[in-house]
C-alpha cells in the first residue's frame, strides 16, 4: 500500500514536470514561429537607426573621398571632421593646370583635397552635401532619388548632366529605401556655408581664378 502510494506520487510528479516541459516547448515553438515569420517582413528602424545606417552607406559609398576636405599630417591623410561633406572648399588654392590634361589619353588630376578634378571634360568641384542653403537644403528625397537615377543636375529631366568624377552610376541601382537612408543622413549633419562653383569647360577652367 505504502509502496504503491509512493509510485503514484512519483508518477504524478513525473507527469506534472513533463507537462510543464511540454508547455514550455510549445511556447518556445510558437515564439520561434513568430520570429521566423517576422524575418520576411521589413524591419522597422527608428529614425536614429536610419541615420546611423545612412552614415555607414555614405562611408561605404566613398562620398567622403570627394566631398570632404582632407587634413594631412605625419600619420597620413584624414577627413577634416569640421567640414564633413561640405564639398570643395571655396577659395582654396588650386594647382596650376597643365593644359595637356584636356587632351585624350592624358592624366586626370585632383587637387590636394580630392575635391576638384580636371580632365578631358574640363574642371568639376564636388558639391556641398550638407543641409545648408549652399548645399542640399530644400532638397527632397524625391529630388535626391531622381538625381541619382538620371545623372542630371537636381534630377531635372532636361537639365545638365552631372559631370565626372561624380559616380552617380554606382548609386542608381540602389533601392529607394537606401537612397532615402543616405539622404536622411545627409540632412542630419551640420550645415556648412560653402558655395561650390558650377563645372567648367576647358577654356573656363584655364582662366578660372579664386
Ligand atoms: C570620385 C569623386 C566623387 C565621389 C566618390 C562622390 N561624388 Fe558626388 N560629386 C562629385 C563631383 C565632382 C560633383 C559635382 C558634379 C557636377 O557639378 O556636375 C558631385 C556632385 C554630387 C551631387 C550634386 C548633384 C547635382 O545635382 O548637381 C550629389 C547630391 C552628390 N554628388 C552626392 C554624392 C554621394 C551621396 C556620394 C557617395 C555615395 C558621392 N556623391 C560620391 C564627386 C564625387
Amino acid at each position: 500500500m505504502k509502496c504503491s502510494f509512493r509510485i503514484s506520487r512519483r508518477i504524478n510528479k513525473w507527469s506534472y514536470s513533463t507537462m510543464k516541459m511540454m508547455y514550455i516547448v510549445l511556447i518556445l515553438a510558437i515564439v520561434a514561429g513568430c520570429v521566423q515569420k517576422n524575418e520576411n517582413q521589413p524591419v522597422q528602424l527608428s529614425e536614429e537607426q536610419v541615420i546611423a545606417r545612412g552614415k555607414q552607406l555614405v562611408s561605404l559609398g566613398a562620398c567622403h573621398d570627394c566631398h570632404t576636405p582632407k587634413i594631412f599630417d605625419e600619420t597620413g591623410m584624414h577627413l577634416d571632421e569640421s567640414r564633413l561633406l561640405s564639398g570643395h572648399p571655396n577659395g582654396s588654392k588650386l594647382p596650376v593646370i597643365d593644359e595637356r590634361v584636356f587632351q585624350p589619353g592624358h592624366w586626370t588630376y585632383f587637387n590636394e583635397h580630392f575635391t576638384a578634378a580636371v580632365g578631358m571634360w574640363g574642371m568639376t568641384m564636388s558639391k556641398n552635401l550638407t543641409p545648408h542653403e549652399t548645399g542640399l537644403k530644400g532638397w527632397t528625397p524625391e529630388v535626391f532619388i531622381a538625381t541619382m537615377r538620371s545623372g542630371k543636375h537636381m534630377g531635372i529631366e532636361h537639365g545638365r548632366p552631372i559631370m565626372p568624377p561624380m559616380p552617380w552610376e554606382n548609386l542608381r541601382d540602389l533601392p529607394d529605401e537606401d537612397l532615402i537612408t543616405i539622404f536622411k543622413y545627409l540632412q542630419s549633419i551640420k550645415p556648412i556655408d560653402n558655395y561650390v562653383p558650377e563645372p567648367m569647360n576647358p577654356a573656363q577652367a584655364m582662366t578660372f581664378k579664386y
